[in-house]
């Protein structure tokens, strides 16, 4: 039995090209770490055992790395599929899309996610404001790509989706329940919707329930401070209460349409193409 494990040490452990012998035992001639240990063993006297080098540790640990990469992007696939409150439209980007046109807000993007277990602890939500175009939705989509590279549990979703799936669920309460199974909610959109009371109730609903479960939220809206200070009804009072409590970063996204800017640009390469 013991003869077995010692054996199955050495194969473990078996010499490859560029190892070499000191003093009777082998050594890795990548890491120049010895591959094998001499041990004293009653019965069987002095043997050999195979032990993992420097090498063999961090292959070891990329592995089980790349293992628990691979497992958590099975079971987000899976969520996604399961409570359909991710949006698949949202696109693939991450900071290293980014343009740098904004540099202190991708400052701040960066920094939230570097310091993610500090402002998830602390509840730190942010709030991407500003005109139509301007880079919100890229931003917000950034960091909980990044997050999700770092294998955090993060949705993106917008309210009029949101809107829409409260509105044809079955079981609103499981639906709402779910949103706090994510420790980031990206929340796109907010002000977009029709100004209904129905509305406002599903989205005060949303709110309130992210803000209940005391995990960071990152919301984008094209209101202006001035419309979330003075809204029209109580319903949309109590919302912008919470957003604010929330989102304690308030980020305006300034500029001009990067949409427009495209379409110029696009125009352009048409008019080579095709006139
Ligand atoms: N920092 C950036 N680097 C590269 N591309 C960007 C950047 N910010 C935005 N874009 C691109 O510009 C376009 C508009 O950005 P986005 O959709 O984020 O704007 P928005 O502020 O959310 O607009 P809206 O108010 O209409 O929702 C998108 O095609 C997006 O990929
Ligand atoms: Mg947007």
């Amino acid at each position: 039995m013991l003869d077995n494990l010692v054996q199955k040490s050495l194969e473990h452990s078996a010499e490859k090209p560029g190892d070499y012998i000191k003093d009777g035992v082998l050594y890795c001639g990548a890491c120049g770490k010895p591959k094998q240990k001499k041990i004293h063993f009653p019965n069987m006297g002095d043997r050999l055992v195979g032990i993992a080098c420097d090498c063999t540790e961090s292959e070891k640990a990329s592995v089980d790395d790349a293992n628990d990469t691979a497992a958590f992007e099975t079971m987000m696939e899976r969520r996604r599929i399961e409570d359909s409150i991710v949006d698949p439209s949202y696109r693939k980007v991450t900071l290293a899309d980014d343009d740098g046109a904004n540099p202190k807000i991708s400052k701040i993007c960066r920094k939230y996610v570097d310091q993610w277990d500090k402002v998830s602890t602390e509840n730190i939500g942010i709030l991407f404001r500003g005109p139509v175009g301007t880079g919100k939705s890229f931003f917000a989509c950034c960091i909980a790509n990044e997050l999700l590279k770092k294998r955090v549990p993060t949705a993106v979703t917008s309210f009029p989706r949101l809107l829409n799936l409260l509105q044809n669920s079955k079981d609103r309460q499981g639906l709402l329940d779910r949103l706090s199974t994510y420790k980031l909610l990206v929340i796109d959109d907010l002000g977009v919707e029709r100004d209904t009371g129905y509305a406002a109730e599903q989205i005060f609903a949303v709110i309130d329930a992210r803000c209940r479960s005391n995990l960071p939220t990152i919301v984008t809206t094209n209101l202006t401070p001035q419309e979330m200070d003075a809204p029209e009804t109580m319903q949309y009072k109590r919302i912008f209460d919470r957003v604010a409590e929330m989102c304690p970063v308030s980020l305006l996204v300034d500029g001009e349409s990067r949409r427009i800017q495209n379409a110029q640009r696009r125009k352009e390469l048409a008019r080579e193409l095709l006139l």
